[in-house]
């Protein structure tokens, strides 16, 4: 079976994680604002916060620009659903508004419509890795948090590296990230006062210079431990060579699947702005097989795929909270019932992207 996700883990992860279990500081060492600023100076952004997943790291970016209870923020429903649950976790609102079909998106124009006098900040996501159109959100005047979660890698038609804009940007770590630490999270941003607010909420809102039993605000427990942040150093190490792997296997894709009629398959760049290679996600013709069996045919030829991503609004639950309904984002119900992630992962081979290619194009002719 082709999986759809594989980690690179080499021996300099091995190296560095065994040397932090040597050292007895498992947390709230060295290892920590190590990472961080390894990971800042690699997008270009002046200030970096490590926590415990890109989920926990939205929260805390979002109650960071002043995100709170009865406010609502205007994002995308074509996303993981992690992005609208930190909206909520605030009791704030999520606004979804429809999606542009080319880079899938939250549309500028669409999030301008839904913009209200409760909105406090917008919430774009760099969807499977490409850069959201900032420039347009940027002239809004609201505030901004960028869900980065799938963009390491990304740049925007200017040059600057998609976490790099000042914007408090939130990447995810998770196992099929391009960056793992199995679990993780950083928040990249460029206000000092902003981050100090982020590592103190992160560490049970704890002052730096504060005692143990001190604490002058709510805080969680959203740190990431110094097990993961060598995990990540190591990481980062290799990111050059591990992106360009999966760049080298999405073009490989491309070649294979160019002449299935119909199909739709991700673009490495648009205008200027550059994919981070994240997954590969294609949607299947319409009027063809529905996507669901596809998934099905395809794992019959040994090939693991998955419906990705759905809409947000139409899940039971935020069906049932907001009364949300089909046809609200013609779009985005549009890309998400016809979208599939294929097997992706830098290690992967020419002649296995060929297989998963002819398996789909079968699958897709029909029986
Ligand atoms: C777009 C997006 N937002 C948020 C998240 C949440 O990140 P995590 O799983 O690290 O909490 C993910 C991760 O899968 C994601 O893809």
């Amino acid at each position: 079976m082709i999986p759809l996700a594989k980690p690179v883990i080499g021996p300099r992860e091995e190296e560095l994680v065994l040397e932090v279990l040597r050292s007895g500081q498992l947390s709230l060492g060295p290892r920590v604002p190590a990472f961080e600023e390894a990971f800042a100076a690699r997008i270009g952004a002046p200030l970096a916060s490590a926590v415990s997943s890109g989920t926990t790291g939205l929260h805390l970016a979002l109650r960071a620009v002043g995100v709170g209870e009865g406010d609502e923020v205007v994002t995308s429903p074509f996303s993981f659903v992690a992005s609208a649950n930190a909206v909520l976790y605030e009791r704030a609102r999520p606004v979804f508004a429809d999606i542009d079909p080319v880079t899938l998106n939250l549309d500028p124009e669409a999030a301008r419509a839904a913009v209200t006098d409760r909105t406090t900040a917008l919430l774009p996501v760099h969807i499977f890795g490409f850069p959201a159109d900032l420039e347009s959100f940027e002239s809004f005047g609201l505030p901004i948090v960028e869900d980065a979660c799938e963009a390491l890698g990304a740049v925007h038609r200017d040059g600057v590296a998609v976490g790099g804009r000042g914007h408090p940007a939130v990447f995810g770590f998770y196992a099929n990230k391009q960056l793992t630490t199995g679990e993780g999270g950083m928040v990249t941003l460029a206000d000092a006062a902003m981050k100090e607010r982020i590592d103190s909420e992160r560490n049970q809102g704890r002052a730096p210079d504060m005692g143990w039993l001190d604490h002058d605000r709510l805080g969680f427990n959203y740190r990431l431990s110094d097990i993961a942040c060598a995990l990540g150093i190591a990481q980062l190490e290799h990111m050059d060579e591990l992106l360009a792997a999966r760049a080298r296997v999405a073009g490989w894709y491309a070649e294979a699947l160019a002449d299935i009629e119909g199909l739709g398959i991700p673009l490495a760049e648009h205008g200027g702005d550059r994919r981070g290679w994240f997954v590969y996600v294609v949607q299947v013709p319409r009027g063809g097989p529905a996507r669901d069996d596809v998934v099905v045919a395809l794992r019959e030829r040994g090939v693991q795929s998955k419906p990705y991503l759905p809409a947000i609004h139409l899940m039971s639950f935020y069906r049932e909270r907001f009364g949300h309904r089909e046809g609200e984002f013609p779009v985005c119900e549009d890309v998400a019932a016809r979208s599939l992630a294929l097997p992706f992962f830098p290690e992967m081979t020419q002649s296995q992207v060929e297989q998963v290619a002819e398996g789909l194009k079968a699958v897709l002719a029909g029986p």
